[in-house]
């Protein structure tokens, strides 16, 4: 069964891009020739998407759509279907996904953190899709030091089979270098089933006070329900600065490579 909607959360306050965020939300911050939210849209309409649930916050609701829907619609995206969600107090990414329930109802949705790029050539919904088999996958990267206290870290149920896929059987947020249970840290892509709103609705505030999507992960993990696509490359990350300009680099030199003459 193909996966028809992607819900992409959008409603971060976007600190770590003040003052570009002040005003403009950061999923409308542009990345070459296009808001950053386009590029998880087109992601998911190339994985098979007709929908897009994009939560985002009070002010921004009706930018996105208008981004989308004003002057016709966007070349290649004609047959997807935008609909934002507001969320309307950024109380964490898990808050930001339960808020897309009545939207996605019982079906199995992508989700795709809109400050996270794919890049070109390097998609990985398809691969999620088949590591599921009909569970929740996400998506994983082996991280260094600095980052096991930046990230969700997944407890391994399994060794890593050769498709690069593993059983998960739990997950901690941002565990740091001495608690962290393995090396394999969230980054940004998932398919879950509908049953993660249900997990998602009793959770409590976790690390940072948040509504945390690893601790849903974990439930899931824990009864068996998850699996892990361990992806070969990393994704660009355009909620800092940094990333910002590595993002405009490799995106830029791949649209003037994909220019015709
Ligand atoms: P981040 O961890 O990057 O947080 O969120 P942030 O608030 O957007 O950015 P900083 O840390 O203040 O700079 C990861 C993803 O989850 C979404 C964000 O929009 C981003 O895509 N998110 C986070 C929500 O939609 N709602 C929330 O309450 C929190």
């Amino acid at each position: 069964m193909s996966v028809e909607v992607a819900v992409i959360p959008a409603a971060g306050r976007g600190t770590r891009m003040r003052p570009a965020t002040r005003v403009v939300p950061k999923a409308l911050i542009t990345v070459v020739d296009r808001p950053a939210i386009q590029y998880a849209v087109e992601e998911a309409a190339r994985a098979g998407a007709t929908e897009a649930v994009i939560v985002v916050d009070l002010d921004a609701g009706h930018l996105v759509q208008q981004h989308f829907l004003s002057g016709g619609r966007l070349p290649g995206l004609e047959h997807v279907k935008i609909r934002p969600v507001v969320q309307e107090e950024a109380l964490g990414l898990g808050h930001a996904v339960r808020e897309a329930a009545e939207a996605v109802g019982d079906r199995s949705f992508f989700c795709l953190l809109a400050d996270n790029i794919v890049r070109p050539g390097h998609d990985v919904l398809g691969s999620l899709e088949a590591a599921a088999d009909g569970l929740s996958a996400v998506c994983l990267r082996r991280l260094e030091d600095d980052f096991l206290s930046r990230y969700g870290v997944i407890v391994p149920g399994s060794a890593e089979r050769a498709d690069s896929t593993l059983d998960v059987a739990g997950a901690v947020e941002k565990p740091g270098p001495e608690n962290a249970p393995s090396r394999l840290g969230l980054i940004g892509r998932y398919l879950f089933t509908a049953e993660i709103f249900e997990i998602l609705a009793r959770l409590k505030p976790g690390v940072g006070g948040e509504i945390q999507l690893t601790d849903a992960i974990d439930d899931l993990g824990r009864r068996g329900r998850c699996r892990g696509f361990v992806a070969a490359v990393d994704l660009l990350d355009v909620g800092t600065p940094e990333g910002l300009i590595e993002a405009t680099a490799v995106l830029g030199e791949n649209r003037a490579a994909s220019e015709p003459e």
